[in-house]
């Protein structure tokens, strides 16, 4: 592992963005978010992405970003839930820095996304679509260096954990 950036990957709502403004604030690092930094460049939310231009083109921009956001130095990346599905996305987060997993239980993603609207693939029936896209997803945030279940932890909780564990894993390196 390298020490220059921290990915923060993981199913939609298990606190990527959330946590990684908080270890940007305490490391004094740049906070980065993947899916920000997309509707910059495109213009548009995410939903209206996939709705006009489809996920295929949304995932090729997402590349783009990643690349581009992993060759500087001192940041944390809040990536988007689905970046890990590419084999390119995985080689460069884990060459790009620690790479961090959230986990989450249903339950607890289902009442952390229920009141937003903004995501596009949780549209119709969210719990439905939230089971069985984890199903699908079930070992995709597994090839990060260190997974955290944050069903019982605070956001802040989780940051120091991230940060107790870079620190010792930077000093074993
Ligand atoms: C997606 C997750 C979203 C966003 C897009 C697709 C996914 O990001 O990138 O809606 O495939 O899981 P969050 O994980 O930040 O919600």
């Amino acid at each position: 592992m390298n020490a220059n950036n921290i990915i923060l990957i993981g199913f939609m709502g298990t606190g990527k963005t959330t946590v990684a403004n908080i270890l940007a604030k305490q490391l004094g690092w740049q906070d980065i978010n993947s899916d920000e930094m997309i509707e910059t460049a495109e213009g548009m939310p995410i939903s209206r992405i996939f709705e006009t231009k489809g996920e295929a083109y949304f995932r090729e921009v997402e590349t783009e970003a990643l690349r581009t956001v992993l060759a500087g130095k001192e940041r944390i990346v809040a990536t988007g839930g689905g970046a890990v599905l590419k084999e390119e996305n995985r080689d460069a987060m884990l060459k790009g820095g620690l790479v961090v997993a959230l986990k989450a239980s249903p339950d607890t993603i289902i009442s952390r996304v229920r009141e937003d609207a903004s995501r596009p693939l949780l549209a119709g029936n969210l719990e439905e679509r939230v089971v069985s896209l984890l199903k699908e997803r079930e070992h995709a945030y597994d090839f990060a260096h260190f997974i955290i279940d944050t069903d019982v932890l605070t956001a802040d909780q989780i940051a120091g954990r991230i940060k107790d564990y870079f620190h010792s894993a930077a000093t074993e390196a």
